[in-house]
């Protein structure tokens, strides 16, 4: 039996991903704004800080994996703390806590949105600047036309970070492979509007090409980031996993 952390675990992909794992014996301690074990708004620094304190009290200091899975996907600054300063101090604040494990292992969930032209000073500020410089721009960006670039420059952030990070003595090193997974529309809450009708859903799927078995059930990502955290992945490491119906295929088919 495994112990893992999944935040974002009150609902959609990181509350069927709980269930997957649970079902297969292992420990969750899911993290959650609420109705999950541990309650914290990844959003801000303290809310990050309180979860890292939580999860070392309640595991004595020794966790097995951690699935960064908590989003938003309003155009707001919030979607900018949340998915790339939420996740990103959810898996260097509990990375310290993989010390003990025998099979350590990480996954962020960032999106097939991140293929979507980002808005490259907000990205460069993600990747580079600080969180204030970052929100000052999304702050930007959300009071006009650009608001809609907020999301898929947070979930490209997220993806390139992972790519740089995984290599590095901190994961790799540490035998810890870290990879992200990049879904493209699973009918969760998130997306309840924007499916809501026949003409919605041909629209969005206009956009989110998903020529195989279209639009997925949150099991789909569950499972494969199941087997991302579990025991039998030894070597992929850094990845950016589509598991998209086939979006990446066709909208960037032309690069390997
Ligand atoms: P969801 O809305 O069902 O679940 C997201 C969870 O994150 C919620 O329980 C919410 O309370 C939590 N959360 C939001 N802000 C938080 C905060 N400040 N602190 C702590 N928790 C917070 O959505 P879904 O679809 O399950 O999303 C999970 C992840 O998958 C997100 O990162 C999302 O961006 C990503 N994703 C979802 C896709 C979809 O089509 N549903 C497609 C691609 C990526």
């Amino acid at each position: 039996m495994s112990t893992y952390v999944v935040t974002g675990a009150a609902s959609g992909i990181g509350l069927v991903t709980t269930e997957i794992l649970t079902g297969r014996g292992h420990r969750v301690l899911g993290v959650d704004l609420a109705g999950s074990d541990i309650d914290a708004d990844l959003s801000t620094a303290a809310g990050r800080a309180s979860m890292v304190e939580d999860v070392r009290e309640r595991t004595d200091g020794r966790i097995d994996a951690i699935i960064a899975c908590a989003g938003l996907s309003s155009p707001t600054v919030a979607t900018v703390r949340v998915n790339y300063y939420g996740a990103i101090a959810t898996l260097e604040g509990l990375r310290p806590l993989l010390a003990g494990s025998p099979a350590p292992r990480a996954v962020a969930v960032a999106s097939m949105a991140s293929l979507f032209p980002p808005d490259e000073e907000l990205l460069s500020l993600l990747l580079d600047g600080t969180e204030d410089d970052a929100v000052a721009r999304a702050a930007e960006l959300a009071a006009d036309e650009r608001a809609g670039q907020i999301y898929g420059t947070s979930k490209r952030g997220l993806a390139l970070w992972v790519r740089r990070q995984a290599a590095t003595p901190e994961w790799a090193g540490a035998g810890i492979p870290l990879n992200a997974v990049a879904p493209g529309i699973i009918e969760t809450p998130m997306v309840t509007d924007l499916i809501a009708t026949d003409e919605a859903k041909a629209a969005l799927l206009q956009t989110v090409p998903m020529p195989l078995n279209g639009i997925a059930k949150p099991e789909v990502v569950g499972n494969l980031i199941a087997w991302l955290t579990g025991e039998e992945n030894t070597h992929l490491c850094g990845q950016v996993v589509f598991v998209d119906g086939g979006s990446d295929a066709v909208l960037r088919g032309a690069s390997t």
